[in-house]
């Protein structure tokens, strides 16, 4: 868990490809991890390298409003020393072929920050289809930022 809280601090606090803009706490990805089960909806799966914890890809609840939930949202992120090496193509790849079999989850949405090459690469590569454009969606260090959202319709 300190792991993957230091991976994605690290996104936090020095780069846009996430929104997320205040620093994990230890108990806040306890909390977060007690969304995920093996079977379900919200999966997380973990990437390791020699025992070492270098990366995640995880379905998480898409919106709020209760229709939306046969739709995921999909996150990706790699430890900053570790990209680029084929360890996102492999866990993101396991990540979606697990949410195939989940009766109940009819699509993935990934909301990619632009310019973000190797995730716009990852999400193509492994099916996603462009399903539109936030023009200027978020707001970060200073600047609006578009983000672009994929759809992976699951062979439903
Ligand atoms: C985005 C991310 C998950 C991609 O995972 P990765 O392990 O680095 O990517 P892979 O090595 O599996 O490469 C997948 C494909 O993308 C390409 N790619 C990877 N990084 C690239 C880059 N910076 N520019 C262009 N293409 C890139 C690879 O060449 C490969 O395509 P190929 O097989 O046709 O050669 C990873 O780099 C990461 O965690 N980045 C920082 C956090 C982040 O941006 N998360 C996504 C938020 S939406």
């Amino acid at each position: 868990m300190p792991a993957l809280r230091d991976i994605i601090n690290h996104y936090i606090t020095e780069s846009v490809v996430t929104f997320e803009m205040v620093e994990m706490s230890l108990e806040n990805r306890k909390t977060w991890f007690t969304q995920f089960t093996q079977d379900g909806r919200y999966q997380l799966m973990v990437a390791e390298l020699d025992g070492t914890v270098v990366g995640y890809a995880a379905s998480l609840r898409f919106h709020q409003r209760p229709a939306y939930a046969p739709s995921v949202m999909t996150s990706i992120y790699l430890h900053k020393d570790h990209t680029g090496k084929g360890i996102g193509e492999k866990v993101y790849s396991a990540l979606i072929e697990e949410l195939k079999k989940v009766e109940d989850v009819h699509r993935a949405y990934g909301l990619v920050v632009l310019p973000n090459p190797g995730s716009e690469k990852l999400h193509e590569k492994l099916g996603f289809q462009v399903a539109g454009l936030l023009h200027e969606g978020g707001f970060k260090f200073g600047k609006y930022h578009d983000v672009r959202m994929y759809e992976h319709r699951l062979g439903k």
